[in-house]
């Protein structure tokens, strides 16, 4: 036999040396939920060892993420109250804004970056404002930029848009160089499928529609050749970096945008994906620490710079530091 693939498995010295694909905490973005209120801290049912906290109870947390060395979070906000044209979104004195301000001031080390849409702040669930049952466009797009722009306003060091409008990121990158904010980056969710997998989310932000679903805006799983579009017209209208979502179930298109294009790709392993892990763990089923890593890997591996990810506190502690 010539050909002895197992030769460079023989050891772990061995194995070690012919890796070639690596994974650290500098790679992961944790998601967190502030909820407008005080004295809040309640474990997301769905989502195990995941809270929703008001501001008051942030700064327990964030000095437990600091000292784990996580180092960059993605804000998401969930106010007291909800209208049809989701006024709190982009409130300077809303939820996301005042935690911002926050967090930026106890804890300037963190790279904030905040989730920009509507439906945590729509009565009606859906990401942008209403006409009848259809979800509005381009009206929906000022919106969005007033809200990226008041998140910026207040600290925000990224903006990710994630409501699968057209020719927001176009929209949105203009606003920010309107204000001056040249240098504030946006995580565009380019590539973002009408999935199942953030039921959890849903509930963890109050943000399921109350009639309808997503797939008019947000992508279908069952076409193969229409992803790379939305990857480009992101990339021609100023994005910064591309996201997939959700991560697992998608890593053939995480693979294929990430050899087609050159900026940095961001997938987003969502909370589908993280419940079912933890169910399984918490059955005695699965080796949760062993999955996760293997799991991350397995997005880096697929070419994603960037892993958003609820396990990131938990791979924080297995890391040791
Ligand atoms: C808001 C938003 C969602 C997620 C991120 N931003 C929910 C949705 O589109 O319904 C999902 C995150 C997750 O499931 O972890 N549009
Ligand atoms: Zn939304």
């Amino acid at each position: 036999m010539i050909n002895r693939t197992r030769r460079t498995r023989s050891s772990q010295i061995m194995r070690d040396l012919v890796s070639n694909v690596n994974f650290s905490l500098d790679n992961l973005i944790y998601p967190i939920f502030v909820e407008e209120g005080k004295n809040i801290k309640k474990e997301i049912p769905s989502m195990p060892g995941q809270f929703r906290l008001s501001i008051d109870n942030l700064k327990e947390e964030l000095e437990e993420l600091k000292n784990l060395g996580i180092k960059s979070l993605l804000l998401f906000g969930i106010p007291e109250k909800k209208d049809p044209i989701g006024s709190e979104a982009y409130n300077d004195k809303g939820i996301v804004q005042e935690a911002l301000r926050f967090i930026k001031k106890e804890f300037p080390q963190f790279l904030l970056v905040t989730d920009v849409c509507m439906c945590e702040y729509t009565s009606h669930g859906h990401c942008g404002i209403l006409k009848g049952e259809e979800v509005l466009n381009d009206e929906t797009v000022e919106l969005l930029c007033k809200i990226a722009i008041s998140h910026v306003k207040a600290g925000a060091d990224m903006v990710a848009p994630s409501d699968m409008m057209d020719g927001r990121i176009a929209a949105m990158r203009k606003a920010l160089d309107n204000e001056g904010f040249i240098n504030i980056p946006i995580m565009a969710y380019s590539i973002k499928y009408a999935s199942s997998y953030y039921g959890p989310f849903r509930d963890a932000a109050d943000s399921a529609p109350s009639f309808g679903d997503r797939k008019a805006y947000q992508m279908d799983f069952r076409n193969s050749r229409d992803y790379l579009i939305e990857a480009r017209n992101d990339i021609a209208e100023g994005a910064d970096i591309i996201m997939v979502k959700p991560g697992m179930p998608y890593l053939d298109v995480v693979k294929t945008v990430s050899d087609a294009i050159d900026l940095p790709v961001a997938v987003y392993n969502v909370s589908g994906e993280y419940s079912m892990v933890k169910a399984a763990a918490q059955m005695g089923w699965i080796d949760e620490k062993k999955v996760v890593l293997e799991n991350m890997y397995a997005m880096r591996r697929a070419g994603a710079s960037i892993i958003i990810t609820y396990h990131a506190k938990d791979i924080a502690k297995w890391m040791g530091i």
